[in-house]
């Protein structure tokens, strides 16, 4: 009855599946049970103080009134500033947009764009919100599944394949979320080489991972990597992952104009606009030092080795090196047709990941979440002590399963 009531896109779309693991982890923990949470899509740091402290001068100067649709001229300022410095993108501060957080870019840049029948590509894994964003914008999802044959990427052959009439975007995540896969400057070129064909196809390049790269590689974006993409490209970033900002809801854009101002008019009737303390502090995040950057990779790299390390030792499981973010993709096949050792029957990812919580106390989600049954998405942002109890426990589970 109630859903009768309900916009039908709303009312049609699935709410995340990785909310049934979190509601269950948070019911066990209600009943007392310690239970290690590898879920997380946020790092476990502090935000650095002298980004806490710009928010703090902000509230004490009055910074606290709405600002412009998208956002303080400073931090667009600053914003291109960041594109340049760090992306090698030239582009004036009124070629950028600020939305309360990447995830209202994304659904804003959609929203404007499609209408009933348009089709949006999605290599899988993808992160689990896209193609509900699409879904509920009027678009139709088209998944390309990219296995670990091809590192979980896109290849310009079933890019090439993919594109057709109704195509008007392609999604593209590096770092992934949630495997970690890196597109490097070739793979990106030849990528662009397909997308030079078919002039009708906007590109969606979700960078917000970009600084949680590993094994020295540098970050490219596709922009960098072919200009002539530029006037169909929103290359779309944020503070929440490199600056360890996830609740201060700041994320942001460069791409054509024509698409900025329509993001601007959508904008400019939901929030209007992001949180004025938040863009201050965001001005400090893009100007300010870097190390905090630096240090967070660092840590992050040493526990991705680590996870590697410790699951590939867990019978049932394989594990390969996720070049960067924050995410193992365990292979959890070996696993699967075989009994858990309280008795379960471990049919796919999904009931594998069951099990693991329910017996062994860890969190993780099934990778059929992100569009690739066989996996496990194992988040590393918790300290290195907890890491490996929790592997140690999936180690005693794999163990244990006949
Ligand atoms: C791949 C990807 N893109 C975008 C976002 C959105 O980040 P935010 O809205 O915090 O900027 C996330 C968050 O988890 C993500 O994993």
């Amino acid at each position: 009855m109630t859903n009768a009531l309900l916009n039908h896109r709303l009312a049609a779309a699935k709410p995340s599946a990785t909310y049934k693991i979190i509601d269950r982890v948070t019911e066990l923990r209600s009943r007392g049970v310690k239970i290690i949470s590898l879920c997380a899509g946020e790092p476990d740091f502090d935000t650095p103080q002298h980004i806490r402290h710009s928010a703090i001068q902000a509230i004490e100067k009055g910074h606290t009134r709405y600002t412009q649709v998208a956002g303080l001229r400073a931090l667009r300022e600053a914003i291109a500033r960041k594109f340049a410095r760090e992306n090698g993108l030239s582009v004036s501060w009124d070629e950028t947009i600020v939305s309360s957080g990447g995830k209202q870019v994304i659904f804003n840049a959609l929203a404007a764009t499609l209408n009933e029948g348009d089709e949006v590509i999605i290599p899988a894994p993808y992160w689990v919100s896209y193609p509900e964003i699409v879904q509920l914008c009027g678009g139709e999802t088209h998944i390309i599944l990219c296995g670990e044959d091809s590192g979980f990427k896109l290849t310009a052959q079933a890019l090439a394949r993919a594109i057709g009439p109704r195509t008007r975007w392609l999604i593209l995540n590096s770092p992934s979320n949630p495997t970690g896969a890196v597109y490097s400057k070739r793979e990106l070129d030849e990528l662009a080489h397909v997308l030079l064909e078919h002039p009708q196809v906007m590109v969606l390049a979700d960078d917000i991972y970009e600084h949680l790269i590993f094994d020295g590689q540098t970050f490219v974006t596709l922009v960098q990597a072919e200009p002539r993409l530029a006037d169909r490209t929103l290359t779309m970033n944020g503070v929440s992952k490199a600056y360890a900002m996830t609740g201060w809801r700041i994320g942001f854009a460069t791409g054509p104009r024509w698409l900025l101002e329509a993001m601007e008019k959508l904008q400019g009737q939901q929030t209007p606009g992001a949180c004025s303390i938040s863009q201050h502090a965001a001005i400090a995040a893009l100007d300010g030092p870097k190390d905090f950057i630096n240090e967070s990779r660092k840590v992050f790299e040493r526990r991705r080795d680590l996870m590697v390390e410790l699951l590939n030792q867990a019978p049932g499981l394989t594990c390969s090196i996720p070049e960067g973010a924050f995410y193992a993709f365990a292979n959890c096949n070996g696993l699967a047709g075989r009994k858990s050792p309280l008795g379960s029957d471990l049919n796919d990812d999904e009931a594998i990941a069951v099990a693991l919580l329910e017996e062994a106390n860890v969190a993780v989600v099934q990778g059929s979440a992100f569009g690739l049954p066989g996996y496990l998405r194992i988040a590393y942002a918790l300290s290195d002590d907890a890491l490996r109890e929790a592997c140690e426990a999936i180690k005693q589970f794999c163990q244990g399963c006949s």
